[in-house]
């Protein structure tokens, strides 16, 4: 085991060791646990660490990042604190165990031992913990049989509440069966069928939901999970029934190619928040209504919600690109949307005309920006200065069209569009 934990970056087994003499000289215990140890064990690389704290989980992630130099964040009311190491993190929790005041609450928790923590978790394959102390270094502490069910491919609960306690563990089984191309044990299967039937999913607080939900949507190959997570509920905590079908399921899957192709050819270009593209091919064939209603249940928020609403408002506005168009058209329907917009229509238009001035866009258009800048205007004494704006923007056009590469190509076509300008509108002057 101590070879697995041997797999960690090496930054990080230098603060495990740090963590773990301190932990000792403080009196407590620590253990790596959930879906890290469950990924060192697959032998997948990991980098967030989660670790449990038999002892003052706070005490000991403010004196680890006091000792090396490190950003700190403390939540006092759960007793948890997280310390950064460049753009990752180590979580530290007190050992707790948890009680539901109702199905789908969030937990009240009290101090309790690594066994009860362990106990109080989602899947016996994210219930294991690698020892980080002296003693038990790098030794695997396996109370549930996880490591037999991820050698048989089982995705498996610890209780039988776990699914009405709390319902996210419906979303993600699916993404982990998915994600690892596990099966879900057939108790556990039952239990999350009767879960279903008590509609557990609608119990949730809309933020948990759509927590979860986009970390679904930001696995890979989302299309595929969409399908299996529909197949399980139909959608029916988001919509009453809610339709899906082949037409939609195709759209979803163009929507992976397309995210695919953006990653693969455009590696320098804007990030982008694939998940939202998802969204809209869920949602694309509903009412503005029934799109709004849908989000609400989704928790998603105001800022999310007009982006998507975005390609739904668009989507008939893009059809005119099926045609040959001068650049500047192109650019002209394109750069006011996202691109997560784009990649949408992108994946919703079949018609090779529309794709290929999309992909024309992408690759030669989209980074276009003037050289010229209004104080360029003003040195070369163009008045009045209200004409600019309008200029600018026949400016760049013309760039886009013409393909005009220098600064003084810009200054020249510059005043050849002014003239032109005040010769139609000599009051201009
Ligand atoms: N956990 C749980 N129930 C939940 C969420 C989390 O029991 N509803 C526990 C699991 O032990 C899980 C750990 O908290 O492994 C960490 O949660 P999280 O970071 O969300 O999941 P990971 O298992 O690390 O999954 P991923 O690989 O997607 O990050």
């Amino acid at each position: 085991m101590v070879n697995k934990l041997k797999k960690l970056p090496q930054a990080f087994k230098d603060i495990l060791k740090v963590a773990s003499k301190q932990a000792s000289s403080l009196g407590f215990k620590i253990y790596l646990v959930g879906g890290v140890t469950r990924d060192l064990i697959l032998g997948k690389a990991t980098f967030d660490l989660d670790i449990v704290v038999e002892g003052d989980a706070t005490v000991l992630a403010a004196k680890l990042a006091q000792r090396r130099g490190l950003n700190f964040r403390r939540h006092h009311a759960f007793g948890t604190a997280a310390v950064y190491v460049g753009e990752h993190k180590i979580d530290f929790a007190t050992a707790r165990s948890e009680y539901y005041p109702h199905w789908g609450s969030l937990p009240k928790v009290a101090p309790a031992q690594l066994k009860e923590d362990l106990f109080r978790r989602d899947f016996t394959i994210n219930a294991m913990a690698i020892g980080l102390n002296k003693a038990d270094y790098g030794k695997l502490i396996d109370f549930y049989g996880g490591v037999a069910d991820l050698k048989k491919g089982l995705i498996r609960v610890l209780h039988k509440e776990s699914f009405l306690e709390d319902p996210t563990r419906i979303l993600r089984a699916v993404r982990f069966k998915q994600r690892f191309s596990f099966k879900i044990d057939r108790d556990t299967d039952k239990l999350m069928r009767q879960a279903l039937k008590l509609e557990a999913l609608t119990f949730l607080h809309p933020h948990r939901l759509s927590d979860e939900l986009i970390l679904i949507l930001k696995e890979e190959e989302t299309y595929l999970y969409i399908k299996r997570l529909y197949e399980l509920t139909q959608l029916s905590f988001l919509k009453k029934k809610m339709k899906m079908d082949e037409k939609d399921f195709a759209l979803l899957r163009r929507i992976d190619k397309a995210v695919s192709f953006y990653k693969r050819k455009f590696k320098k270009g804007k990030r982008c928040e694939s998940w939202l593209i998802y969204l809209g091919g869920m949602v694309i064939r509903l009412s503005l209504e029934e799109i709004l209603n849908f989000f609400r249940r989704f928790g998603l928020k105001k800022v999310d919600i007009i982006r998507v609403l975005s390609m739904k408002e668009n989507l008939h506005k893009i059809k005119r690109l099926n045609k040959k168009l001068l650049p500047h058209s192109i650019y002209q329907l394109l750069q006011p949307l996202s691109i997560e917009s784009i990649l949408f229509f992108y994946a919703y238009y079949p018609q090779k005309k529309i794709r290929d001035n999309i992909e024309y866009y992408l690759r030669e258009l989209a980074h276009i920006r003037l050289k010229v800048k209004g104080e360029d205007l003003k040195k070369i004494d163009l008045k009045p200065y209200d004409l600019y704006s309008r200029l600018l923007q026949r400016l760049l056009y013309a760039k886009i069209d013409k393909g005009l590469k220098t600064k003084r190509q810009e200054i020249k076509e510059a005043k050849a569009i002014y003239r032109r300008l005040v010769r139609r509108q000599p009051r201009l002057l």
